[in-house]
């Protein structure tokens, strides 16, 4: 089974003449373990169907299967643990908590989910992400690519089965 299906999603905003058809029947799976790149155009609708791909919007038409479950079948408070252990967010501002350390913004989403937090796959995660001897600074005293590798840690500590990085490809330049 694939890990992601995107089943005929069709997003309009707004009504009547000023609506837009931003995603028009968008199809498409991806198995465990594969990396994807959604790469188009200024306007084509990669934000609209990351949004709907990480639950964050609703599509006007269509489905989207993670794991095999229809996210949008899902009460609200279901959807929101469903997202919070599956679906790892990395956004194009990284919206770290200003007031907190590097190592507390990494695991806020454990505590969100009254765990504790995996020590040792905190240690390893500060390791790979060059981030050990910021620990204990805030993001205000960090560079852009070091905020980038927290919101990142933050992404993976609850170790989602799906990962989305959004809008970091935006391309303003056309590829078909
Ligand atoms: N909240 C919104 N309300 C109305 N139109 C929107 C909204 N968000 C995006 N759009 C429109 O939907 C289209 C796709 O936008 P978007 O998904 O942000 O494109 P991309 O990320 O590929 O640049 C654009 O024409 C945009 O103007
Ligand atoms: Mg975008």
């Amino acid at each position: 089974m694939d890990l992601l299906e995107v089943r005929s999603i069709s997003k309009t905003y707004g009504s009547g003449e000023t609506s837009v058809r931003a995603l028009k029947k968008v199809n498409f799976s991806v198995p465990k373990g594969e990396y994807v790149a959604i790469v188009g155009e200024s306007g084509s609708g990669k934000s609209t169907l990351l949004n709907m791909i990480g639950a964050l919007d609703n599509p006007t038409s269509g489905k989207v299967l993670i794991d095999g479950k229809d996210i949008f079948a899902m009460k609200e408070s279901k959807l929101t643990v469903f997202r919070r252990r599956n679906i790892g967010f990395i956004f194009q501002a990284f919206n770290l908590i200003p007031e907190l350390t590097v190592e507390q913004n990494i695991i806020f989403p454990v505590l969100l989910d009254y765990q504790k937090p995996d020590k040792k796959y905190l240690e390893e995660l500060l390791e790979v992400l060059n981030l050990k001897e910021r620990r204990n600074h805030l993001p205000s005293q960090l560079s852009g690519g070091q905020q980038q590798r927290v919101a990142i840690g933050r992404a993976l500590i609850l170790r989602p089965s799906l990962t989305s990085r959004l809008e970091i490809w935006t391309r303003r330049t056309a590829v078909r």
